[in-house]
């Protein structure tokens, strides 16, 4: 193996030091203790994880959270009533509802319900506006903490070929637009894409965000090239046993980091960084309403 690995456990790790020194300024200089409110409607057991971790790491911060756990029959109008009450709520400083929601429940309409002040997903149309026309927005956290580990590990960015693969909503899209205003030339690639493989060989920065297990394998790597894998996928693993599973990234690690410079690892690599960068947008929120300045280094 020749790539350097990056940790995004021990670099979400530093994030939440920060953010926790942040809180514990905003609670001893102006008496505010940042809050977080998390919306569940259902029972998808990947989501529970994801909400329970969230809560958790809240806490941990020195925050307040605040769990709405609805069943998944919850009429959507109440869930509409839901956002509007912590929209109003000056305890709350961010909102998040956590997706996927039941079909009967429009999740473009919840989101869009959210106080774009309070979207620490940074999901709501106006949010994505403000970013891809480079203002200051709230950033979907994933695409955050994969800029933040380019920035750690590059300094600038300018000027470099960014290829993303994968045109999602929550993270291709706002990931584009984030290097694109770091001055990468960006190209977005898909399941359409002519040539993937000879375009992602011209990538200084490759980003693998396709939700296909493996896809992006060594011989598609320029050589010295940063890959971020932001891929999750739960592949069978028989030599651990019969029926058991593991996790890997969309890109093959084997092959890929004997190619490049600095790669990402899964599990331990982007994943850590979503909900670090989660606690640090709730905090950017918090300074943002009540006109403080905000923390350094947490925000695009
Ligand atoms: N479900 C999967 N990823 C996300 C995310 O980043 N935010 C929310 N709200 N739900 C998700």
């Amino acid at each position: 193996m020749s790539a350097d690995i990056i940790d995004g456990k021990a670099f979400a790790a530093t994030v939440r030091e920060k953010v926790a020194a942040h809180v514990v300024r905003l609670k001893s200089d102006h008496n505010i203790t940042p809050g977080l409110a998390v919306v569940l409607v259902g029972e998808d057991p990947a989501s529970e994880v994801y909400v329970r971790n969230k809560g958790k790491q809240t806490l941990e911060c020195g925050m307040n959270s605040y769990e709405h756990k609805l069943p998944a029959d919850t009429p959507e109008a109440e869930v509409l009533d839901l956002i509007d009450q912590l929209n109003n709520d000056p305890a709350v400083h961010g909102i998040l509802c956590q997706l996927p929601v039941p079909d009967h429940i429009d999740s473009d309409k919840v989101l869009n319900a959210i106080s774009p002040a309070k979207d620490v997903d940074g999901f709501h149309i106006s949010n994505v506006g403000l970013l891809a026309t480079g203002q200051k927005s709230m950033v979907p956290c994933t695409p955050l903490g994969c800029l933040m580990m380019l920035r750690e590990r590059h300094g600038s960015l300018s000027g470099m070929n960014a290829v993303v693969v994968g045109r999602s909503n929550i993270v291709g899209k706002p990931m584009a637009a984030l290097l694109l205003k770091d001055s990468c030339t960006v190209t977005i690639a898909h399941s359409r894409t002519k040539n993937i493989e000879a375009l992602c060989q011209t990538a200084d920065i490759l980003v693998a965000a396709v939700g296909r297990p493996q896809m992006i394998t060594g011989d598609w790597v320029k050589p010295g090239a940063t890959v971020i894998d932001v891929g999750i996928n739960r592949i069978p693993a028989p030599e651990r046993g019969e029926g058991k599973m593991r996790l890997v990234g969309d890109v093959d690690f084997a092959s890929a980091s004997e190619v490049a410079g600095a790669i990402t690892p899964v599990p331990g690599g982007v994943g850590p960084m979503t909900i670090a960068c989660l606690l640090a947008n709730t905090v950017t929120a918090c300074c943002r309403a009540n006109g403080l300045t905000e923390p350094e280094g947490l925000t695009a």
